[in-house]
Order: structure tokens, then C-alpha cells, then sequence
């Protein structure tokens, strides 16, 4: 079996999807490669992630991924959310393909990019953990046959 039972059911059945129209952090992050795009928003109070939700153009992974991710971070404070790795997300997934990986990376940058947006509508200081987060700052193989 290529996917994990966990894997299918939050591919099936994917936890938290949607938009929070008064969000407290928005983050969009892309995929270069297989173009696949994530989205998620976040609502914080005091430290606290109460509420999160994700949309998503993305593959199955990407979705099982996030879902997993949401439900990782629900009720956790930032410090917790900011430490999130997509390892923790596909162990707690039972694994994921190789190929599939990148999925994973998605939904922690997609997490990470909303952190930031969140500190910065409030004038904050950046955490260390995302002070230099760039997801765009991949290294893309230009080689690569890409349309724009
Ligand atoms: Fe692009 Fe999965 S193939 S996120």
C-alpha cells in the first residue's frame, strides 16, 4: 500500500478546510515545481491558535498533509505552531512516499507564512524561527522545462 491509512482518511475526510474571514493571519505559499498551491488562516488570541483552516490547489499529500497539520497546531500556542515540522506532521501521518514529501513542506511553510503575516499585522518582532523565512527562496532548477 503506497499511502498509509491515515494518509487516506485525511485525504478523504480532510480536517479544517475552508476560509476565516477575519483571520488574524494569512499565508499563501506555492509550490514552483508542481505548481501546487496552499493557503491557510489562522485565528490567535493570547497566544493561541483557536481556530485555523486551509485551502488548497494541491495533490491528495498536500491535502492529508494540511489537514494533519491543522489538527497538529488546533488549540496550540504559536511557539508550538512555530515548531511544527512536516517531519511531525508525516510521522503523525504514518509516512508519506518520497516524491510526496515536498507535499508536507507545503502545509509547515504555508503555517509558517501566516505566523509571519500575524506578527506583522501587529507590528511585531519576528520570532527567530521565522525571522528569515523566505519560502520563494527555494533553489529552482532553471534547466527545468517550466511555463511561467
Ligand atoms: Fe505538489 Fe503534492 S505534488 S504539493
Amino acid at each position: 500500500m503506497l499511502y498509509s491509512e491515515k494518509v487516506m482518511d485525511h485525504f478523504e475526510h480532510p480536517r479544517n478546510v475552508g476560509v476565516i474571514e477575519d483571520a488574524d493571519g494569512v499565508g499563501e505559499v506555492g509550490n514552483p515545481v508542481c505548481g501546487d498551491i496552499m493557503k491557510m488562516y489562522l485565528k490567535i488570541e493570547n497566544d493561541i491558535i483557536t481556530d485555523v483552516k486551509f485551502t488548497t490547489f494541491g495533490c491528495g499529500s498536500a491535502i492529508a498533509t494540511s489537514s494533519m497539520a491543522t489538527e497538529l497546531i488546533k488549540g496550540k500556542t504559536i511557539q508550538e505552531a512555530l515548531e511544527l515540522s512536516n517531519k511531525a506532521v508525516v510521522e503523525a501521518l504514518d509516512g508519506l512516499p518520497k516524491r510526496k514529501i515536498h507535499c508536507s513542506v507545503l502545509a509547515e511553510e504555508a503555517i509558517k507564512a501566516a505566523l509571519v503575516d500575524y506578527y506583522k499585522r501587529h507590528n511585531l518582532e519576528l520570532p527567530v524561527e521565522i525571522r528569515d523565512f523566505n519560502p520563494d527562496a527555494d533553489d529552482i532548477d532553471e534547466s527545468l522545462p517550466m511555463e511561467d
